[in-house]
């Protein structure tokens, strides 16, 4: 029976007493690693894609996508707090589920990390390419080398996004040799992240006008399944803003008082987002208004799509929130502060390559389980000599990484990455539950509080957003997800070696990759 190949508990927490990491960080620290996964392209870049589906009805999108995050961290806490060791979602999965599931969910969260690393990457190029580039030394790139074929922004003629494949390799390649985020890097770039928004909400809020809020609401609350549109559709997009915040979680074992430090460092952190998204987006909306551009049957044209592209080359329509490349600065800009909008950019150009980091790191951890677990071939596993870091499959991963980035919108990947983490918050909060039943005195140093409220809660919010995507992303998981079954049972089901019964435990996992952020937590 393949769902009885379950990674025993007492292995992996046999694994992660040898680890025994030194317990450093504190709710503070973990908070700021928490908004510093989290603050990027979804709220810098996807506030336009956003708006374009639900109008200044974006704020509610940002507070129920929110909504649904805090829930899942809930869950995350909990066992996180009870596995504290490397591979996250696929880990738990494997542990509570089994090894088919686990594959299913270690498979999705390529989405999670390397198609959101793409989106990153093709949200750093925005800012690129019109603070650095064209506000700072008045040079634009050539259509074709600014962005992929369908581009939100009106960029026509657009051919390969230069400026975003070059990004992911820089990135890659740092990866490879090694690099790594010192805390106190990470906490000047979150400084320099949330100075930026502060200053966005502060110059924005006075200048709102009531007359821009109205209508709150013209694509409706639900636009209808599928159709990506309205409060709930924008909600299932910009829910990419708050993606990233599951890194926390993987902290407990390096952390003070876990029982309660790890839930602050999530519900801080996301908290803290979610008031900023919020603000930033009553800012931008309230300044320069935010409605849809509609389409002649009264529904806005969808974020990224070529019709929209088109309207936005009209003159009538190319200042709009909803055409920007660069939503917050081009707010800035757009309300007389070119300046500090420029330097909104150049604080976008300098911390968005950092949330790329850290996504990518967290793909090759990943995949350098699933490697060490027997599902993937070994020798992807392979750690450099002299860098010690898994180059090859770091390699393999910024490829691809690129390659996404070259061609699609951001709007387009941001959506498909959140149907991968759907899916796994959908698989923790469910191993969560299980757990609770089959091994309730099992130590716990953290109890989701009220999980019969909070697990299905989730469950239900995760499907609920996967509904309100639009469907070409929606297709995109169970094809992924057929995909990864082929492999699994041509490669990793005979190789697997839970299934053929080698147990292991990885001593201080000296084996693994070093982490990205120095004093930080393994993702
Ligand atoms: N939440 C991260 C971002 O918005 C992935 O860039």
């Amino acid at each position: 029976m393949i769902f009885g190949r379950v990674k025993p508990i007492d292995d992996i927490l046999a694994t992660a007493k040898k680890k025994a990491l030194p317990r450093t960080l504190g709710a503070l620290q973990l908070t700021l690693f928490g908004v510093g996964c989290v603050i990027g392209t979804g709220i810098f870049v996807l506030t336009s894609a956003g708006a374009q589906k639900a109008g200044p009805g974006l704020m509610l999108a940002f507070a129920i996508a929110g909504l649904i995050c805090i829930v899942a961290a809930l869950c995350y806490a909990e066992i996180a707090s009870m596995l504290p060791v490397a591979g996250s979602a696929y880990t738990y999965t494997y542990s509570v589920m089994g090894e088919i599931l686990a594959w299913t969910v270690g498979w999705a969260l390529v989405l999670e990390y390397a198609v959101a690393a793409s989106a990153v990457a093709v949200g750093w190029s925005g800012y690129f390419s019109g603070t650095i580039l064209q506000e700072t030394f008045g040079v634009q790139l050539p259509a074709f080398l600014a962005g992929g074929p369908l581009v939100l922004g009106g960029i026509e003629g657009g051919l390969i996004n230069l400026p975003a494949v070059v990004i992911a390799l820089l990135v890659t390649w740092l990866l490879m040799i090694g690099t790594s985020e010192s805390a106190k890097v990470n906490a000047i770039l979150v400084a320099i992240k949330v100075t930026a928004l502060t200053t966005f909400i502060i110059l924005t809020l006075p200048k709102s006008e009531m007359a821009n809020f109205n209508p709150f609401l013209p694509a409706g609350v639900f636009g209808g399944l599928g159709s990506g549109i309205g409060a709930v559709g924008a909600a299932a997009t910009i829910f990419f803003a708050y993606v990233g915040f599951d890194a926390v979680s993987t902290a407990a074992e390096e952390t003070k008082n876990p029982q309660r430090n790890v839930p602050i460092g999530l519900i801080g952190s996301l908290l803290i987002c979610t008031i900023f998204y919020i603000l930033v987006a009553a800012g931008a909306v309230g300044t320069i208004g935010g409605q849809p551009i509609m389409g002649p049957n009264g529904i806005p044209f969808p974020a990224g799509s070529e019709e929209l592209a088109r309207q936005c080359a009209m003159a009538e329509h190319s200042a709009k929130l909803v055409c920007s490349n660069e939503a917050l600065a081009h707010v800035l800009r757009e309300i007389g502060f070119g300046t500090i909008g420029n330097m909104l950019g150049y604080a976008a150009f300098i911390a968005l390559p950092s949330v790329i980091l850290i996504l990518l790191f967290g793909q090759t951890r990943i995949f350098f389980v699933m490697a060490r677990d027997g599902l993937l071939p070994e020798s992807l596993s392979k750690i450099h000599p002299k860098w010690g870091t898994p180059y090859v499959v770091t390699a393999i991963t910024g490829a691809v990484v690129a390659f996404a980035a070259a061609f699609l919108p951001v709007g387009q990947l941001a959506d498909i990455a959140n149907a991968g983490t759907l899916y796994a918050f959908m698989m923790v909060a469910i191993a969560v539950m299980l757990l609770r039943k089959r091994d309730p005195n099992r130590e716990r140093s953290f109890k989701t509080p009220m999980l019969w409220f909070v697990g299905p809660a989730t469950i239900i919010g995760c499907v609920f957003l996967f509904l309100n995507l639009p469907f070409e992303a929606m297709i995109v998981l169970p094809a992924w997800a057929a995909i990864g079954m082929v492999i699994y049972f041509l490669y990793g089901y005979s190789r697997s070696h839970v299934g053929k019964g080698i147990v292991e435990v990885h001593s201080l996992d000296d084996d693994a990759p070093h982490r990205p952020v120095d004093g930080g937590p393994v993702v």
